[in-house]
């Protein structure tokens, strides 16, 4: 007996020898394979004549596409529609980032109610203080391309009616005061389900006076911002309803013109999504609305510790161009100056040094926060992209590019990096970023729409 279990625990070792033995060599040569392969397998890699139509072409591409209608008709059609209920968002404010995040968040919290809406419009930035978000009134279509919303919705909602404007409702009743739908962050707290949300809206109407179910009335929302628990619906679900809103197609335009003249910088295939080795992008949000928010006080979070950590980051990918998105000429010199001496040294460039004159007139002609729809775009469609972690912009671009990396099965861990980096949040291998911040880490993962 005892002679045999000897002989048992010899072979063990051997064989673990020898699997250990085979595997190195397997493992190295799978890293050699996949290391030598592009991360992303769109057609773009192989190669091509260069585009003759390079505007076009890149135009044609979205980061996240196809857009796949069924999970969000299939939601449609089993809510229960409520034809004189109409909702109207009474006060989306900020810049893409969060706007999108309202609107988002409030076309779902419609859809669950059977309601119709309102085309929801923003708060807009007074021109003359950027940290005054409550300036004025802009349209849906100041950020967002109306056609394709209207069609969209269309094909996959028809159950939904979209008033154009307040003035087309004509409703009966008017509620008095903002309704703010309750959490259905069921992460967060296992109550915040959909039926406790609706029993919340149902027992609200019914605490009006003047409120009748028979009657057209018009509620006005609350806006929320990342409220909903998106990963607790289907995944077909939450990739489809965020694709309903793409960019306004006049200011998509100038994104591309921007990237065309950068193509001559650096190659770059216009009908790549994510153009592999091509450049880097980087948001730098240091502008002034950030400083008295006082965001740039905490770590991580100053001008050169976000500047640092964006050409260490370039470099790490080999790349030495870097389009950057400030909201500051003056901040992007300093950034050009700087990324100038590095050694090595880097060339910063960005949508006022690429725009070619009369493209520069039609950016003149945008708000601050309309020119920065401009960069939103170049940065979706960066090789490698580095944001800052206050910034909804920043995990916006990095939200709709993991998409992308989850529909071509690229599973990485992006929190994973917070435990094996000091000062950085989220990296998925196409998407950085910098700096810690509890409210947004919290908030983000689970409840921005991507
Ligand atoms: C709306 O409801 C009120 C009672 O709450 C009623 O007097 C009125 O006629 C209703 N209006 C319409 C158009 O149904
Ligand atoms: C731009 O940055 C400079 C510092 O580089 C600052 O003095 C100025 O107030 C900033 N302006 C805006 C609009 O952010
Ligand atoms: C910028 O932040 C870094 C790292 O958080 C810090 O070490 C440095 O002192 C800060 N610089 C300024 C000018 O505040």
């Amino acid at each position: 007996m005892y002679p045999s279990i000897a002989v048992d625990k010899r072979h063990r070792t051997a064989y673990g020898a020898v699997l250990f033995l085979v595997l190195i060599p397997l493992y190295y040569a799978s890293w050699q394979y996949h290391a030598a392969r592009p991360s992303d397998p769109s057609p773009a890699h192989t190669t091509r004549p260069p585009s003759t139509n390079f505007v076009g072409d890149w135009l044609s591409v979205q980061v996240v596409e196809p857009f796949d209608p069924s999970a969000l008709r299939h939601h449609c059609k089993s809510t229960e529609w409520r034809p004189t209920l109409i909702f109207n968002l009474d006060n989306a404010n900020g810049g893409i980032g969060n706007v999108r995040g309202n609107i988002l968040d409030f076309i779902f919290s419609a859809i669950e109610a059977g309601a119709s809406i309102i085309l929801p419009g923003m708060a807009a930035r007074s021109s003359t203080d950027i940290s005054n978000v409550w300036g004025g009134h802009a349209p849906f279509d100041a950020f967002f391309d109306q056609a394709w919303f209207f069609e969209t919705m269309g094909k996959t909602c028809p159950q939904m009616t979209i008033y154009r404007s307040a003035e087309d409702v004509r409703p009966d009743n008017v509620m008095p005061d903002n309704y703010l739908p309750s959490s259905r962050r069921i992460d967060l707290g296992e109550e915040n389900t959909k039926q406790a949300y609706l029993e919340h809206l149902d027992s609200w109407l019914k605490s009006k006076p003047d409120y009748s179910p028979a009657n057209r009335t018009l509620v006005n929302l609350e806006r929320t911002l990342w409220d909903i628990d998106t990963r607790s619906l289907p995944p077909s679900l939450r990739r489809s309803l965020p694709q309903s809103l793409r960019l306004n197609p006049s200011i998509r335009r100038l994104a591309a013109l921007a990237t065309q003249t950068l193509a001559f910088q650096t190659p770059l295939d216009p009908l790549a999504a994510i153009p592999q080795k091509a450049f880097y992008a980087a948001h730098l949000r240091t502008e002034s609305d950030a400083a008295a928010a006082g965001w740039l006080a905490n770590a991580n979070a100053n001008f050169s510790a976000q500047t640092d950590a964006y050409i260490a980051h370039a470099l790490s990918h080999d790349l030495r161009t870097l389009y950057v998105a400030s909201g500051n000429a003056s901040e992007l010199a300093r950034f050009r100056a700087k990324a100038g001496a590095h050694d090595p040294p880097l060339t910063v460039t960005s949508k006022r040094d690429l725009l070619p004159p009369d493209a520069l007139r039609d950016l003149d002609a945008l708000t601050w926060d309309q020119q920065a729809l401009v960069d939103y775009e170049v940065l979706q469609r960066a090789s490698v992209f580095g944001g800052f972690v206050k910034s909804s912009f920043s995990f916006g671009v990095a939200m709709a590019r993991g998409q992308r990396r989850e529909d071509l099965a690229r599973v990485a861990e992006p929190w994973l990096v917070q435990w094996t980096e000091d000062g950085v949040a989220f990296d998925d291998g196409w998407s950085r970023i910098v700096g810690r911040d509890g409210w947004h880490e919290e908030r983000i993962p689970r409840g921005m729409w991507p």
